[in-house]
């Protein structure tokens, strides 16, 4: 655990929790939602990855935004640090405590508000599970431009604040554009009522950007509100393999090309990743006959129309296993395959975890660049770690992951500064998908100049003066250069 914790200290000018302090949260929230419990507090205290681990003592359960409201003021003027906890599910350490900051968790705020049918728009509560708020839409006639591995737990307020990407990113694009309004609660209590509900509204600075993003380090995300594009009634699902990352690469541009308006996924994972999921995940299996591939591609279609959808990428199938590019391929038959499918690519993250000890790094790089940098890591490490790749294809997101026996300093040192330092020289993104974290947070020069960095510590300054949110997390700690006074 938190070897990257033991680099942080503990900020001296943070209180410490006394009775009068759990009175008055008892006095708020009542007394269950002012949670104590050593187990609850254990597994809040700890991330999806066993990799961070802080100490906690006291976890709020708040219900309303009035209730929100009323903790920050008091924590705030109490100088008490905090961490929002949405599902727990970052991954960049940014969800749990470093030392003993109280965790606050929406997910009791878990209503839906209204859903307008004509225009799509959903309007909800922060703490609404993910996966809920695809079925209700689904019901509805509807989909979230939003879908991930985690869904089942993670919450709309975390991935609001992560701005996360995820599965469907190539098709409806970023959070920034498809979440039209929030409210959040600041630091010192005020709430912000940005909630709107309208494509169009250029009155002035669009505060709401700050709060996408930010991962809890400006305010707590209390509503959203989202706009939903309608379900269409055609969707097609090809896993298919190819021999070498060239391939992946032509594949992508011709599918950008050929399928057009109907491309809706791009995903692929090398056979390292492939190899992981089926050792290490129980009933899956490769739906590919012939033996071992080097790559293997999801390639999902959304349309509208049933025998126009299914030729469309039948002939662009069938002209691409022409072209050599793909070497083997399925077309899913129905609903159980296409999902038996998406098992194999969500679930690599999980088989990751139960292989062992995992050092991820999530790129954004141009795409042609992209795999050089897994087979660099790979004649680095050598036989000391599995390296992985996995990712968002469509959408230039790498996720490199090092899976190795243990967590061990020569293997990071094998692995850290390179993979910022390369991502920096080929101009990607230390962090494309899952923010900064505590895991990144003193690397953020490598994607930011000095002068954003500097403003961004400007707005963190007078949104939360005395720093109690989120504490140690996406901004850096080096002094002096972020001494703002
Ligand atoms: P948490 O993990 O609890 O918190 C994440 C951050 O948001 C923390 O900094 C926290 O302080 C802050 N936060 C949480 N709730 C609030 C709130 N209400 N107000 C203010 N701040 C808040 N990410 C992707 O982008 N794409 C993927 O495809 C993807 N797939 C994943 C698959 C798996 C199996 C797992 C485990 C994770 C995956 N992730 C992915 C990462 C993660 O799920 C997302 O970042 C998700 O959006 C986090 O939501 P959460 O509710 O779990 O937030
Ligand atoms: C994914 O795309 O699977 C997620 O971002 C999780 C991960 O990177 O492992
Ligand atoms: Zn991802």
């Amino acid at each position: 655990f938190g070897s990257l914790a033991t680099k942080v200290e503990r900020n001296p000018s943070f209180s410490s929790l006394n009775s009068d302090d759990l009175s008055y949260f008892k006095g708020v929230l009542g007394e269950k939602n002012v949670v104590q419990d050593e187990d609850r507090l254990e597994t809040a205290n700890i991330d999806w990855m066993h990799k961070y681990k802080g100490f906690s003592k006291l976890l709020l359960l708040p219900r309303n935004t009035e209730e929100v409201s009323k903790i920050l003021e008091y924590c705030n003027s109490r100088r008490l640090a905090v961490v929002p906890q949405g599902g727990n599910t970052g991954l960049v350490g940014g969800s749990v405590p470093v030392f003993d900051e109280v965790i606050i968790n929406v997910g009791s705020m878990n209503k839906i508000i209204a859903f307008d049918k004509v225009s799509g728009i959903l309007v909800c509560e922060a703490g609404c599970i993910l996966e809920n708020l695809i079925s209700y839409l689904d019901n509805q006639g509807f989909v979230m431009p939003l879908d991930l591995g985690a869904k089942g737990s993670c919450q709309i307020g975390g991935n609001v604040s992560t701005n996360a990407g995820g599965l469907r990113f190539v098709r409806y694009g970023s959070l920034h554009g498809n979440v039209l309004g929030l409210e959040a609660v600041l630091a010192n209590g005020d709430v912000l009522d940005m909630l709107g509900t309208l494509r169009k509204d250029n009155t002035g600075y669009d505060l709401k950007h700050l709060f996408i993003g930010s991962e809890g380090s400006l305010g707590i995300v209390t509503k959203v509100s989202i706009l939903t594009p309608p379900k269409l009634s055609s969707v097609n699902i090809a896993f298919l393999a190819c021999e070498d990352y060239l391939s992946c690469q032509k594949l992508l541009s011709e599918a950008k090309r050929k399928l057009g308006e109907i491309l809706s996924a791009f995903e692929f994972l090398d056979s390292h990743a492939m190899d992981l999921v089926l050792n290490h995940l129980e009933g899956v299996r490769n739906p590919l006959s012939s033996a071992v591939h080097n790559f293997y591609l999801l390639i999902e279609t959304t349309g509208s129309d049933e025998s126009y959808d299914k030729e469309k990428l039948e002939a662009f199938l069938l002209h691409s296993m022409e072209s050599g590019l793909i070497s083997d391929g399925v077309l899913a038959q129905d609903i159980n395959q296409a999902s038996s499918f998406w098992r194999i690519r969500e679930g690599v993250p999980e088989a990751l975890m139960r292989a062992g000890p995992v050092y991820k790094y999530d790129l954004s790089l141009p795409v042609e660049k992209m795999y050089s940098l897994v087979e660099e890591m790979r004649a680095r490490l050598g036989q000391s770690a599995n390296v992985v790749g996995y990712g968002h294809l469509g959408d230039g997101n790498l996720h490199l992951n090092v899976s190795a026996p243990r967590y061990d300093d020569t293997i990071l040192a094998q692995i850290e500064p390179y993979v910022y330092e390369w991502t920096s020289k080929h101009r990607g993104s230390i962090s494309a998908e899952h923010g900064l974290g505590l895991m990144k947070a003193n690397e953020i020069f490598y994607s930011k100049s000095h002068g954003t960095v500097q403003l961004m510590a400007s707005i963190k300054k007078l949104l939360d003066p005395n720093g109690i949110l989120n504490p140690y997390k996406v901004l850096p700690s080096l002094p002096p250069l972020l001494q703002l006074s």
